[in-house]
């Protein structure tokens, strides 16, 4: 086998499931996206079971109309270097007809947008079919249902492909803000030298979604919170806050102290996580009359490591929760004495990342009043606010797998770690407590908190005037 070599460019894409949902939602706009703004130029290939290339080209262009993208030239381009070969997965002559379609490509990217039970036998037929040479693969999550499943399809994945080739989607890490936090913390000094045991009480990550599961129940009754967000998306948040700086500047630089913080945390224990059920989740077409599956999870990790040892790590995330923000909040220790004589304010300084639906970084810290008195009040001071006008996750993603740049991309080891970490707590039978939709879960959830801590509730908007970097802080939601 012929290997591409990292940093080598792919010169032909294949996307399987080309008329699924996946495609239609994220991999046509990113790749119109990557024609307007680098000039993409390649094959692109769609493998699916029906239609025809012209029903394709007009799926893509119905797709680009549903997300709002305007530039006709891209649009045009897109649909001209459209292929598409007709056949199903677990059909060898499928995969010679893609052979015969890719030509003169030697380092085709294989994106398998497909449910990962076809991922073994797409992998063989590409062996087979000689499509495998010198190509790389993109796998999208969930990858694995637990850890056993989650190994036993890096051991699939890898009869074919070696891991350098293999890029694991979590589009989280395609976000801007979510980059921003590794940006952040390693292109500054300030932080550094708080960040750590001594400064840092404790962290706090809510991903709060005010949507329901529509009309993804039946993925959704196998899957649960704790699958679906936080062994992916929130591990990954939590491992750029707590990693090590990364010694040297290649993708595998980072990708170790990803692994390595992760690999410190400590398997969650049943008293670790507090679960819930939205009330109606169960009326939802495709979930079980008497699921217990999680709608909500918040639970506390512990990271093993010293910089981070006693320092809580608090998770929360749930859907029909009352607003869809993300949040980072780092609460730093108290100062030892109250020098003013006031009342012991409820909240220390923090630092805050809001992550989405907008990005900023702010430090919520005590200013004084106007006034005689030596009183004060909470301000935030905003290091930087912005829209979230961002290039599109995937858009970025795809870029990066053509550029053969795995920085933003789950590791083997990761993925497997972060099973680790969750694998005790998966599939707890016992009915979780119901919330009232519109409400910050179970008042339960609680319990995870240590010392007096107290969950923070990210706003819906962020009131920051245009100019203002010193604004007084935002109340707290009202629970
Ligand atoms: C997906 C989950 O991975 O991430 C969804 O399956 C969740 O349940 C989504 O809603 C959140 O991502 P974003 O980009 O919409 O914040």
């Amino acid at each position: 086998m012929t290997a591409t070599r990292p940093g080598e460019r792919s010169d032909a894409l294949v996307f399987f499931g080309a008329t699924g949902d996946l495609a239609f939602k994220q991999i046509f706009p990113a790749l119109a996206g990557l024609i307007r703004d680098e000039s993409l130029d390649l094959p692109i290939v769609g493998v699916a079971r029906s239609g025809d290339l012209d029903s394709l080209r007009d799926r893509a262009r119905e797709s680009l109309r549903a997300h709002g993208f305007t530039d006709a030239s891209a649009t045009r381009v897109l649909t001209d270097r459209l292929r598409y070969v007709k056949g199903s997965d677990d059909d060898i002559a499928t995969f010679g007809a893609l052979r015969r379609e890719l030509g003169q490509a030697r380092h085709p990217l294989h994106y398998l947008a497909v449910p990962p039970s076809l991922f073994g036998e797409v992998v063989a037929n590409l062996e087979a079919s000689g499509c495998a040479a010198g190509a790389r693969i993109i796998v999208e999550k969930p990858f694995g249902h637990d850890l056993a499943s989650a190994r036993d399809l890096n051991e699939t994945i890898h009869r074919v492909f070696a891991e350098p080739a293999v890029f694991r989607i979590d589009h989280y890490l395609g976000k801007e803000p979510v980059q921003n936090l590794l940006y952040f913390r390693f292109a500054n000094s300030i932080l550094e030298p708080v960040w750590n045991r001594d400064h840092v009480a404790s962290v706090q990550v809510t991903m709060a979604e005010a949507l329901d599961v529509a009309d993804r129940g039946a993925f959704y009754d196998q899957a649960g919170a704790i699958r679906d967000v936080v062994q992916n998306h929130l591990l990954q948040v939590v491992s750029l806050l707590a990693m090590e700086p990364p010694s040297g500047r290649t993708p595998e630089a980072v990708r170790n102290e990803q692994f390595k913080v992760l690999d410190s945390i400590r398997p969650l224990a049943p008293t670790d996580v507090v679960r819930g059920q939205y009330r109606g989740y169960r009326e939802v077409k495709g979930v079980a009359a008497q699921s217990t599956v999680e709608t909500f999870a918040a639970l506390r990790l512990h990271v093993d490591t010293w910089r981070w040892s006693g320092v809580p790590f608090y998770v929360r995330t749930g859907k029909r929760l009352p607003v869809t923000a993300t949040e980072v909040r780092v609460e730093l220790k108290r100062p030892p004495q109250a020098v003013f004589g006031e009342l012991q304010p409820p909240d220390a300084d923090y630092f805050r990342f809001r992550l989405t639906p907008d990005m900023s970084i702010s430090l919520g810290a005590r200013a004084k009043k106007p006034g005689e008195a030596m009183v004060g009040e909470p301000v935030e001071l905003f290091a930087s606010h912005q829209s979230g006008t961002e290039r599109p996750p995937y858009q970025r993603l795809i870029g990066d797998a053509i550029r053969g740049d795995q920085t933003l991309f789950a590791r083997e080891d990761w993925v497997e770690a972060a099973w680790r970490v969750v694998d005790g707590v998966l599939d707890d039978a016992t009915p979780p407590p119901v919330y009232e939709p519109g409400t910050w879960g179970p008042p339960e959830a609680s319990r995870v908190l240590l010392r007096g801590d107290r969950w923070h509730e990210p706003a819906e908007t962020l009131r920051v005037e245009a100019g203002a970097n010193v604004v007084p802080r935002l109340a707290p939601a009202v629970r």
